[in-house]
């Protein structure tokens, strides 16, 4: 039982969060709903205050509401924070930080997790604007309820009515009781982006990794309950909010802070995009441009995986379950294949980055994964929901440590 506040904004779907309050109770938890101006326009307080049998705020202004700070006050109780129907303004105001009502300054105020029901015109949900915002909020960590028909999570298509009530409640449902992963208290290490190998003081050798998988995937282990330490090459998206953040430029860093890290992790995910050869030995100064074609000789960095999946076994010595990335652009599966059983690691992620819709810089992905005794191909969907397959995966090793077969 936990005190949730429910934020109700202006939106037609307004009447489905009186579902939403009772769905709640259903499942024992207290609900304190504030509403918007414009929310107590299609829906009256009167009737929320009825079903949840407490005042329902729906101003900063009211009397009574100042003398012990109420948004601190209720910021501080609850245990989350879920708006639904969620309408574009809130949406740019918790993005921006504006907290000009009580639910914005609520979402500023409160350390509770926060889970948002967008809906919307399909048009406006496809604005670059709105989704610019959504996706600062999915970096903050903040979860969504897909809206009805093809909303991706970065993806943004579709006609962004707002989701049904009893999906509404089972997602904040999950969110409440993370306990039951068998990630919960688990330390989850990922990897995310790409490495930079510098050939001098302004240049060097990258890769169009972005992050977004490896940060899906920290994002999707720390809502169930995971210690998460992310190692992150250089990025240009906001990080996740996670437990550790590790920030790194090389093959050689990123090698350096893995090692380091791995031995007390339970799981590690080789998400990151490594380089597989830097510079000898990077220019002290920049190198003057000459006539002459230049060739730049590389050595080969130390492969992270491997190293890891030559560790004595897990059964043995308590080993962290390894989770490797295979980005290919032919005979992907295969490669995918041979490469778990050569790196000795758990689970392959096969990642077909020839694709328009999947692997790099991207926010989709269609990849497979790839076990000791099967397989699972996923179809092209938002690299959260891709994170969310792989993490169940995770969690069957986890949870039997022998590892449970994939589907073959
Ligand atoms: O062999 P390949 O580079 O294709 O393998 C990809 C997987 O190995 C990814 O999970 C990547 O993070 C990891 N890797 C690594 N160290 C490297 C290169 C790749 O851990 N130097």
């Amino acid at each position: 039982m936990a005190l949730i506040a429910l934020g109700v904004t202006g939106g037609i779907g307004a009447y489905k969060a009186i579902e939403v309050c009772r769905g709640l109770q259903k499942q024992g938890h207290d609900v304190v709903v504030v509403m918007t101006r414009s929310a107590a326009r299609f829906v009256g307080p009167v009737t929320f205050e009825a079903i949840s049998r407490r005042p329902v705020i729906t101003s900063q202004w009211k009397r009574g509401m100042n003398a012990d700070i109420e948004h601190v006050a209720v910021a501080d109780a609850i245990a989350l924070l879920l708006v639904a129907p969620c309408t574009a303004n809130m949406i740019g105001k918790f993005a921006n930080g504006i907290a000009d009502d009580f639910l914005s300054s609520l979402y500023l105020a409160t350390r509770a997790p926060v889970l948002v029901a967008p809906a919307m015109n399909s048009n406006m949900l496809a604005h670059e604007a709105v989704q610019r915002n959504l996706q600062t909020l999915t970096a903050r960590g903040v979860r969504f309820v897909e809206p009805g028909e093809g909303y991706l999570a970065c993806g943004w298509i579709g006609k962004g009515r707002l989701a049904e009530p009893v999906d509404i409640v089972a997602a904040a449902q999950r969110m409440l009781s993370p306990s039951q992963s068998s990630l919960a208290g688990r330390h989850v290490l990922v990897t995310a982006g790409p490495t930079y190998e510098d050939i001098d003081p302004v240049r060097y050798i990258g890769n169009r990794s972005s992050g977004r998988m490896g940060f899906a995937l920290a994002a999707e282990a720390r809502r169930r309950g995971a210690r998460v330490t992310l190692v992150a090459g250089p990025t240009r998206l906001e990080a996740p909010a996670v437990d550790e953040l590790v920030r790194v430029r090389s093959a050689a860093e990123m090698h350096a802070a893995v090692m380091g890290l791995a031995a007390r992790a339970d799981v590690v995910v080789m998400a990151a995009a490594v380089a597989d050869y830097t510079p000898v030995e990077p220019a002290a100064g920049k190198m003057a441009k000459t006539e002459a074609a230049l060739a730049l000789r590389l050595d080969r960095t130390p492969d992270i995986l491997a190293e890891l999946g030559r560790l004595p076994s897990r059964a043995a010595a308590g080993r962290p379950i390894l989770v490797g990335f295979a980005a290919e652009t032919a005979d992907v599966v295969a490669k995918a294949r041979e490469k778990r059983a050569r790196k000795g690691v758990d689970l392959m992620v096969a990642n077909d980055v020839s694709r328009a819709d999947a692997g790099f810089d991207v926010t989709t992905n269609a990849v497979t994964i790839i076990g000791a005794t099967g397989e699972r191909e996923l179809p092209v969907q938002a690299k959260e929901q891709v994170a969310a397959a792989i993490l169940d995966q995770i969690e069957q090793l986890v949870g039997t440590h022998a590892g449970t077969p994939l589907p073959a």
